[in-house]
């Protein structure tokens, strides 16, 4: 059979107008949409086809509740019409393992099994996201819930081999408050050819994207914030946060080995 791969370059136009929106209209989207949402959301490439990852469609309105307040008082994860809870998950693999009477203690304890689970399940949110922006929809990621990771695992009964990766919020944006694009670093610090560029190259590029985003961020906040994004960025990181990580982990059954 000759299959034959159609080019739809449509699908780079919605990649390209990507912006997080956190202020949604009150209105759910229909079911048959989701649905298309989560086949696209599947037919996501995994490591050794292995599909390391489960998503929580978290309806129950005082569950969303709590984890709008787990997640640092996020409201959007309240007001937008679908949230979903990214796992990276072993736990699939495992029971299968132990219905075949295999014990892959060893491998499931390993770092790579947990990058591999970790990268699977944002890959998965990263193909529902495109799909859901194709269709119109506005989605943001809630990384916040891994302030309290702990509590989200227990709401949501994750078993052992589960941790919540992050969330998403899904719904129709609210047309009144769609922000602009946020520009990106220049490709030149980020896309090189054939080796690593040394740092100093891109220094210019990067004083450049400092004051395109020092700029964006006077305009958007009518100047009241000019900080520059490496500013931002090296402030951001001066205090190591979620630092119960490592131990949340290893008792949710990712000791990395
Ligand atoms: C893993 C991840 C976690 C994030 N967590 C949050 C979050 O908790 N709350 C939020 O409002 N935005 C969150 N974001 C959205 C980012 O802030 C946003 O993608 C980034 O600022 C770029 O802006 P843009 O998506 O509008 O282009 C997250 C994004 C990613 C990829």
């Amino acid at each position: 059979m000759n299959l034959q791969i159609k080019s739809n370059p449509e699908t780079l136009a919605v990649l390209q107008q990507h912006r997080s929106i956190r202020r949604f209209l009150d209105k759910t989207i229909p079911e048959a949409d989701i649905q298309r949402i989560v086949s696209s959301t599947l037919a996501v490439s995994s490591s050794s086809h292995g599909q390391a990852f489960s998503i929580i469609n978290v309806t129950n309105p005082e569950n969303r509740k709590k984890l709008a307040e787990y997640a640092g008082n996020q409201q959007q994860v309240i007001d937008c019409s679908h949230f979903f809870v990214f796992c990276a998950d072993l736990h699939r693999l495992e029971g299968l393992a132990s219905r075949a009477g295999a014990d892959l203690t060893a491998s499931l304890d390993s770092t790579e099994m947990f990058i591999i689970a970790t990268v699977d399940a944002a890959l998965a949110a990263q193909n529902t996201a495109v799909a859901a922006e194709a269709l119109g929809l506005g989605i943001v990621y809630i990384g916040g819930l891994r302030n309290n990771p702990q509590q989200v695992s227990e709401l949501l009964k994750l078993p052992e081999r589960v941790y919540p990766v992050f969330g998403m919020c899904i719904g129709y944006p609210d047309p009144e408050h769609i922000p602009g694009l946020k520009p990106r670093l220049p490709r030149e610090a980020v896309f090189f050819q054939d080796e690593y560029a040394p740092f100093e190259q891109s220094v210019p590029y990067l004083l450049e994207y400092d004051q395109t985003m020092k700029q964006y961020y006077l305009d958007r906040t009518d100047g009241r914030r000019a900080e520059t994004w490496s500013d931002t960025m090296i402030d951001s990181k001066k205090v190591p946060r979620r630092m119960f990580m490592k131990s949340f982990l290893a008792e949710r059954g990712f000791p990395l080995t």
